[in-house]
């Protein structure tokens, strides 16, 4: 076993993914298509602690809660499978936006420390197996070790990873409303709306529909198709989760009213179509030569910044280590 440092970036979906078909596996119930972008990094150091008892989480700095760090754990029993050891790890872990704030740091996070574990644990694997790892921590990780827009296969564990596709380019605004952390996470939300909302298997094969759509539109260039998609795709979601029992409401006025001003744009002769995931932050796709001038009218809602496509998960070198906690034993030594 050797240290390793992994960085991966969040992406926004714009055909989205909700509904599980195993819990266990993390394989979705449909397929979903993803933006990975090149901002909001997450970077994840896995330190070898063969005498340790337990796995260690350090996030941003501080000693993670037990139920991050359980989760991680969970995850890691997975890499230890699959490498046929029972080594203990600390892992080390930063992120460039606060976590569970509907920014899919989830998906960042596990792309990372997928790169990274398996690294560490000398597992020699391709991009589609890093991609079906990445999975098993959270889903919409599997869709950040690829670069640009990704795809994500339904199907069953071997079939179940996501893999870039040929897309126009484009740019996208992320308007910041909130960054608390969420009230309900997606895991919970998820569930909840397989199992109340009368809604749920018209949203299945309508995400179905969809996708084939996109990703015919994706390869034609057809920015108008992928942006009616998106927004569309979008308010259905929302609407779905709206019809749990109880009823679960992510998007704020603000968020709505960024909507709204992004459909007064198109009035306007700019293009650009809204998306968001759990939480009240918007997502804005947009040609990227409009980019500049709808990112200026939509600054007096919150924190705008626009970002393009990024890069798969990738290692980094020893230099990139991510350094331990203030506080911790290695942290006082090397504060010392
Ligand atoms: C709204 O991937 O966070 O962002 O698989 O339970 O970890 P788990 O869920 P997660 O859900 C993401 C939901 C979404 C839509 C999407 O990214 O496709």
């Amino acid at each position: 076993m050797r240290t390793t440092t992994a960085r991966a970036y969040p992406n926004i979906a714009l055909v989205k993914y909700w509904g599980k078909a195993d819990e266990e596996l993390i394989l979705p119930a449909a397929g979903s298509l993803s933006l990975t972008l090149d901002h909001f990094e997450t970077t994840t150091t896995v330190v070898p602690a063969p005498e340790a008892a337990t796995d260690v989480l350090e996030l941003d700095g501080s000693l993670a809660d037990p139920g991050q760090t359980n989760r991680i754990s969970v995850f890691l029993d997975h890499v230890r499978e699959l490498a046929g050891r029972e080594d203990r790890v600390l892992v080390r872990s930063r992120n460039s936006v606060p976590t569970g704030a509907g920014l899919a740091s989830s998906a960042s996070g596990f792309a990372a420390l997928a790169t990274a574990a398996a690294a560490a644990f000398d597992l020699d694997l391709d991009a589609r197996e890093l991609s079906r790892l990445a999975r098993r921590g959270s889903g919409s990780a599997c869709r950040s070790i690829a670069a640009g827009m990704a795809v994500w296969h339904a199907g069953d564990d071997e079939s179940s990873f996501a893999e870039s596709v040929d897309a126009p380019d484009m740019r996208m605004i992320i308007v910041t409303v909130n960054r608390a952390r969420k009230a309900v996470s997606s895991r919970e939300a998820m569930r909840l709306t397989a199992e109340t909302s009368p809604f749920y298997s018209g949203w299945v094969s309508s995400t179905e529909d969809y996708l084939e759509q996109m990703v015919a539109a994706c390869s034609a260039e057809d920015f108008t198709r992928i942006g009616e998609i998106t927004e569309s795709h979008a308010l259905r979601m929302h609407g779905l989760i709206q019809s749990t029992v109880p009823p679960i409401r992510f998007l704020n006025p603000t968020s709505h009213a960024i909507f709204d001003a992004v459909a007064e744009a198109r009035e306007h002769g700019i293009k650009a179509y809204s998306t968001a995931d759990a939480g009240p932050n918007v997502a804005v796709i947009v040609r990227p030569s409009d980019a500049e001038a709808l990112a200026e009218r939509l600054s007096g809602f919150g924190d705008v910044r626009v970002v393009g496509p990024g890069p798969g998960a990738h290692l980094l070198t020893a230099a990139d280590e991510v350094p331990p906690a203030a506080g911790t034993s290695a942290g006082e030594g090397s504060h010392a």
